[in-house]
């Protein structure tokens, strides 16, 4: 049973956000797959992974979406997705009804360095970013809503995951603050040599206009990317950063397996159900 539903853009009510899905990075994991084509564009399920983060973004009610890719890739995500008006192939049936605008990130300088690129485009208002790769199985609609109409910092989303060393993760204080945050234990970040905790950051995050003072300040990582750990980091410090729990599950279709896997999954259960 597919459950990949949609419905038109004009039964949403609006949020005061803009959306930015980055799209670019070299996706060496998925090998010959990514040679050519832009790993957004390959299959999960019945749709191009891109697909589903445009989805997630139009049920909150956001319909400016920047997306950002790599140099040799703009032309193909351009071919599919057009100005972002789109009919489902054969029907008539609204798949989208968002006014998209495209940049290029001519080396993959890292997640932050994408949001960064949202400066002017944000001008001034809030952002709600979303990694390209990223599936979830609710739209986590109301968290993002609710952040929308609340007004500053920023919130991010965790996830308890069986292999933390893959992510960034969330240090927790006495008081259930959030007190660090650490980017891929022992590989990049190495104040710690296992990660501290299981809650996974998720790549959903949503940050108002101070976003960008703070990317200005960043070094590059061991890994010589300006790392949105970091930037969550900063938020921390100066207690302004919300946390909320993802409903349902949560996959990052980076690697060969987990590919393989979230297009059986989505068939099977749907994706950016509404709670
Ligand atoms: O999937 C969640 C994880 O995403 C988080 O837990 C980590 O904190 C975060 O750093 C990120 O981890 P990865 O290292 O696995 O990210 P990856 O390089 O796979 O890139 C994620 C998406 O962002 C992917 O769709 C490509 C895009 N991207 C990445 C880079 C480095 C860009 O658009 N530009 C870039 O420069």
């Amino acid at each position: 049973m597919v459950l990949l539903w949609h419905r038109p853009e004009s039964t949403i009510a609006r949020v005061d956000a803009k959306g930015l899905i980055a799209a670019g990075g070299e996706a060496t994991r998925l090998g010959e797959l990514t040679r050519v084509a832009n790993k957004h564009l390959l299959p999960v399920g019945r749709w191009p992974m891109i697909y589903y983060p445009l989805q997630l973004l139009q049920l909150a009610g956001v319909r400016e979406v920047l997306i950002v890719t790599g140099q040799g890739h703009a032309g193909q995500l351009i071919d599919l997705l057009g100005d972002g008006r789109m009919a489902a192939r054969g029907g008539d049936e609204p798949l989208f009804d968002l006014d998209l605008t495209y940049k290029v990130q001519t080396e993959p300088g890292g997640i932050a360095q994408v949001v960064g690129m949202a400066e002017a485009y944000a001008g001034g208002g809030k952002l709600v970013v979303c990694l390209g790769d990223n599936l979830f199985e609710f739209a986590e609609v109301s968290a993002i809503r609710s952040w929308a109409d609340a007004g500053e910092g920023a919130q991010i989303f965790v996830k308890e995951v069986p292999d933390p060393e893959r992510f960034g993760v969330v240090v927790y204080g006495e008081d259930g603050r959030v007190t660090d945050l650490v980017e891929k234990a022992g590989v990049v970040d190495t104040r710690y040599e296992t990660p501290p905790t299981a809650d996974a950051v998720v790549g959903l995050y949503c940050y108002d206009a101070t976003v960008y003072e703070i990317i200005r300040g960043l070094e590059p990582s061991s890994r010589g990317e300006l790392e949105i750990t970091d930037v969550n980091r900063r938020y921390a410090e100066e207690g302004r950063l919300e946390v909320a729990r993802v409903q349902g599950w949560w996959h990052d279709a980076g690697a060969h397996e987990a590919l393989a896997e979230l297009g059986a999954r989505v068939e099977e259960t749907g994706a950016n159900k509404l709670a």
